[in-house]
């Protein structure tokens, strides 16, 4: 057998590379577009302490109210599903997020921007038999971190708790072309990760509003 080390064979060595370069351009082209778990992100202070009366998949309004929540309409719709690309069924969806103005219904929430009566904050669902989620909301708005400088803020988000049939995720989704995305602290330290955690633009289906937004995001767990 030849011996790769040896200056006489270096056609073999070059052989060698050749073929580990090939088969590494082979796994790449079979790599699934699942492999890469979504990360996750702090829980944040705002979680619901007092669970509120509504949480179904409408957070545009309120159980019993007559209005409608101030904000651009979101319709926000993905798929659980395990690192294999296999859907998730049945795993429970828990989402909260800030009001247009910015601000948390919830007492730890020091921002001095109004409450929204009509904008639920939180909301709950579980994912069908393909893994299938789906939220209607509003974008929130970007809030301030440090009172004592008003222009240190967070960028639109929503707080997702996901819990799967062996994977628990806590994380945030981001939304698409936003600026303040790259200066958030949050965002930043995901590196390589910041992609999987923005949604992206989806064209609208025949049962939502004209002027609402079509928002997917898919979430992968390591396991399911
Ligand atoms: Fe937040």
């Amino acid at each position: 057998m030849s011996d790769p080390t040896k200056p006489g064979d270096k056609r073999t060595t070059l052989k060698l590379i050749a073929s580990v370069a090939s088969l590494s351009v082979l796994a790449q082209a079979k790599a699934s577009p699942f492999e890469h778990s979504t990360p996750s992100q702090t829980m944040g202070p705002f979680f619901p302490v007092a669970r509120p009366l509504d949480s179904d998949m409408d957070l545009t309004q309120v159980k019993g109210k007559d209005g409608v929540a101030k904000g651009q309409v979101i319709e926000l719709s993905g798929q659980v599903v395990n690192s294999e690309g296999k859907p998730v069924a049945n795993a429970v969806i828990k989402v909260w997020q800030a009001n247009v103005n910015g601000r948390y219904d919830h007492k730890g929430d020091i921002n001095p921007a109004p409450l929204d009566p009509n904008f639920q904050g939180y909301g709950e669902q579980i994912t069908d038999e393909q893994g299938r989620y789906r939220f209607k909301t509003i974008k929130p708005g970007a809030y301030p971190i440090n009172p004592v400088n008003p222009d240190n803020v967070r960028p639109p988000h929503i707080h997702f708790d996901v819990a799967g049939k062996v994977d628990r995720l806590v994380t945030q989704m981001y939304f698409p072309d936003e600026p303040g995305n790259k200066e958030d602290i949050i965002f930043k330290r995901l590196g390589d990760g910041q992609k999987l955690v923005v949604a992206s633009p989806a064209k609208n289906s025949p049962d939502m509003a004209k002027d609402s937004i079509h928002l997917n995001w898919n979430i992968v767990l390591p396991h399911g």
